[in-house]
């Protein structure tokens, strides 16, 4: 497997094939720790690995240089997926400085005991000479916590991006130009959607610090090394930093008996007689980590439950707080809903949270007792086609902004 990034700068992390939960995030496709070694006349390892695969990423290591010869490690990000290793490290390297920001000092202290460990604090624009070669500092709260930092390398135009740019994606090689980009940028996307969607102002300002960075090659924490398609992901971030859409409606539901599944079938042939492209999702045939991806870059959506105990379905109402959270922006939208002996709960459950993430209303809560008839579903439709259209409108609003 190809490891060298550049003369002398390696990757040593660890490919996790078969990891398929990350905090509640399904990877289907596993995932990667990466973390790098910079061998110069003095040697930095560049973030570690979760804890169960230290002796990986030390082992690694070694392949390259002795254990006492290293000098700094850098941890960009305290987060245990990359911190985890760090006891580990620095009890096997013990000349090692470790090198990080104030914030993350104070995480790591949380997170391990670091008695004896020897800390040097940097803040942005900060930089440390290895001999030939520089590391520099950019921190970059909020991407994805508070102690989140950068690491670049002036003489290699190489940036150390952390969380920022990464994929949950397992892969056999390390490059960008050797993977399937189709499959990368869906990893990159989904990523973005579940991991930082909610950090997308601070992204939006740390591109702009960096932006006066001479780069041609991107090291995530995660994924593929980008060094052909960075202008590919730099745009796509510059899209969805700035909640720019697609012209797509999703339509996603939960059933009991049928109707509000029916209700929602309505609606997406009115959305589909408006020749928008569009989802039909059932709650319980894609996993929250899909439907937030979905959500990261429609236009419009739809959202059904029928009323249960007074209230909404559970799985629905699972979905609704994992989007309020992520803060998707500037979608337009509607409730929808079949219900039995009262109005309570369902449809307008989902209204409310609809507007609690600003949502914009397209139609109000559509409900129907029981079964939906003929005249009903002829309501849902003229509701899809009423969403498709404002959809339309919100696209092109977005993307002249
Ligand atoms: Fe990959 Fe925020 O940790």
């Amino acid at each position: 497997m190809e490891t060298k990034l550049r003369e002398g700068i390696h990757w040593v992390g660890y490919v996790d094939w078969n990891v398929r939960d990350f905090h509640g995030y399904k990877t289907a496709r596993g995932s990667t720790y990466n973390a790098y070694l910079v061998q110069d006349e003095k040697n930095a390892i560049i973030d570690s690995v979760k804890g169960p695969y230290a002796n990986k990423l030390l082992g690694n290591i070694q392949g390259h240089v002795a254990l006492t010869d290293i000098d700094y490690l850098v941890v960009n990000h305290a987060e245990p997926d990359h911190s985890g290793s760090v006891p580990a490290v620095m009890a096997a390297c013990p000349n090692a400085v470790l090198v990080c920001d104030a914030k993350c000092k104070d995480a790591l202290r949380l997170h391990y005991d670091t008695t004896g460990w020897n800390f040097q604090i940097v803040k942005t624009g900060d930089s440390i000479s290895l001999g030939r070669r520089t590391l520099t500092f950019l921190e970059t709260p909020m991407v994805h916590w508070p102690e989140s930092m950068f690491t670049y390398v002036p003489e290699e135009k190489l940036l150390f991006s952390m969380d920022a740019f990464g994929q949950h994606l397992a892969t056999a090689s390390r490059f960008d130009d050797t993977e399937d980009m189709t499959i990368v940028m869906q990893e990159a996307k989904t990523y973005y959607a579940n991991i930082v969607m909610l950090y997308g102002r601070s992204i939006r300002q740390t591109l702009d610090a960096a932006s006066g960075l001479d780069i041609d090659m991107i090291a995530p924490s995660h994924g593929v090394i980008w060094r052909k398609n960075i202008p590919t992901i730099l745009e796509a971030y510059d899209r969805w930093t700035q909640h720019r859409p697609e012209k797509k409606v999703l339509v996603v539901f939960d059933t009991m008996w049928k109707a509000t599944e029916m209700m929602a079938d309505a609606i997406m042939e009115g959305v589909l007689e408006e020749r928008v492209n569009a989802r039909l999702l059932n709650v319980h045939s894609s996993h929250i980590t899909e439907l937030a991806t979905e959500m990261l870059d429609c236009a419009g959506v739809a959202v059904g439950s029928p009323t249960l105990n007074m209230s909404l379905m559970p799985q629905v109402a699972c979905v609704l707080t994992y989007w309020k959270g992520l803060k998707p922006q500037h979608k337009v939208g509607f409730a929808f809903g079949s219900y039995g002996w009262s109005k309570n709960g369902g449809a307008a459950d989902v209204e409310k949270y609809l507007k609690e993430m600003k949502v914009e209303l397209t139609s109000p809560a559509l409900y129907v007792k029981y079964v939906p008839t003929e005249d009903d579903l002829a309501q849902c439709r003229e509701a899809g086609r009423t969403l498709a259209q404002a959809a339309l409108s919100n696209h092109a609003k977005l993307w002249q902004e």
